[in-house]
């Protein structure tokens, strides 16, 4: 089992990766649980399907209950936050009880937000089942919900007690949802480390595959990505900003698309705009773009688009929460593993760049 101390200023707290459902028991008894002390359990429906057995194995001889939500981003509200409460007062929850998130980013975030305010805050375990809860919302701490079609709107920071990522959970997971989680892996390399970039084009059949020891390295090599950026900017202010690399334009083709389009198959649309406009605004050479261009490709992402109501587009764009002085910025790449944050970007040139990239015919 391999093991990533989390450290900021703020908060520390320990990645456990395994496979083959190994040790959960140990690592919760090694933690200080105490037979007696509650555990909820929140996962959602489509998991619970799949898990039941498995969740009731993992916590046996624990005092646990289950509460089980419905799947899907239109859920991740108000009212499920609510359900979540009445559930922990009526089952006598109090702040020695411990709320376990067993699911994706969406149970995550709902979970820790629920952990951060219930009481005025409990502990809280994550266990991710999706890619991109393994390696993108176990680490740095934002939890919340959406608020009036606004993702995430409403929130705040709290870390886990302890992650415990068990990669077995991706043999369930639909090859949609894991290319989606590909997304953040390809933008770790892009943004921090080469070395990434080269294991993603060596090994892609083998990870697509889902060979063991090669999703150990792509996602202990993204936490550490991850959680050194966060660690130095933990609330966010400027230099966390870097992780957004690809999100302004893939955020803006993900609303145009009425959320038709997965997050991460808009995100690698996003990348490829963001090179572009990265090549017009730092010089970047046009064989990185053909680089990831093909790794994306390769992955089962689709490289041309054609951008869903362009005017709805731009509106996300500009109303982006990272808009500052009415001007678009965003991080850009120099060069692999270099970014610069707040490019400023003009309106006419993402047009081309999209154009230029994704639009490309
Ligand atoms: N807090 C953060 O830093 C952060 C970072 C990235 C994303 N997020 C949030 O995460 C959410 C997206 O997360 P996600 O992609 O994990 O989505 P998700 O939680 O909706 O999971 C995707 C789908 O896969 C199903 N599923 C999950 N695990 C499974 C498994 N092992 N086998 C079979 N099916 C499984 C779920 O039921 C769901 O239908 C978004 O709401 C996003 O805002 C948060
Ligand atoms: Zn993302």
């Amino acid at each position: 089992m391999d093991i990533i101390n989390v450290c900021d200023a703020f908060s520390s707290y320990k990645i456990y990766i395994t496979s083959g459902c190994k040790d959960f028991k140990s690592v919760l008894g090694a933690t200080g649980f105490e037979k007696n002390n509650k555990i909820f359990i929140i996962t959602d429906h489509m998991i619970y399907s799949i898990y039941k057995e498995k969740i009731n194995e993992l916590f046996s001889g624990f005092n646990f209950k289950v509460h089980v939500i419905s799947s899907g981003e239109k859920n991740k509200n108000i009212n499920t936050v609510n359900n979540i409460y009445e559930f922990l007062l009526k089952n006598g929850s109090d702040r020695s009880s411990t709320l376990v998130a067993f699911g994706g980013g969406i149970v995550g975030d709902l979970t820790g937000f629920v952990a951060a305010t219930y009481m005025r805050g409990m502990k809280y375990i994550s266990i991710p089942t999706t890619v991109i809860s393994m390696v993108d919302s176990s680490v740095g701490g934002k939890v919340g919900y959406n608020f009036q079609n606004i993702k995430n709107a409403i929130g705040t920071f709290y870390v886990p007690h302890l992650v415990f990522i068990d990669i077995d959970y991706l043999k369930t997971l639909p090859k949609e949802e894991f290319i989606n989680g590909m997304a953040e892996v390809v933008k770790y390399g892009v943004i921090k480390e080469k070395s990434l970039l080269n294991y993603l084009k060596e090994n892609l059949k083998e990870i697509m595959s889902l060979e063991e020891e090669k999703l150990l390295y792509i996602i202990k090599e993204s936490l550490k990505i991850k959680n050194e950026v966060v660690s130095k900017d933990f609330r966010d202010s400027n230099f966390r900003n870097i992780l957004n690399f690809g999100h302004t334009i893939g955020h803006g083709i993900e609303i145009a698309s009425d959320h038709k389009l997965p997050h991460g198959y808009a995100v690698a649309l996003g990348m490829l705009t963001e090179l572009r406009l990265s090549q017009y605004k730092l010089g970047l050479g046009e064989e990185v773009y053909k680089e990831i261009y093909n790794l994306l490709r390769n992955i089962g992402f689709p490289t041309q688009y054609k951008v869903d109501n362009i005017n709805l587009f731009m509106y996300a764009i500009k109303h982006d929460k990272k808009i500052e002085n009415n001007e678009i910025n965003m991080p850009l790449i120099e060069k692999i593993g270099l970014t610069v944050t707040k490019v400023v970007v003009e309106e006419n040139l993402i047009i081309k760049a999209i154009e230029e990239s994704i639009g490309r015919r």
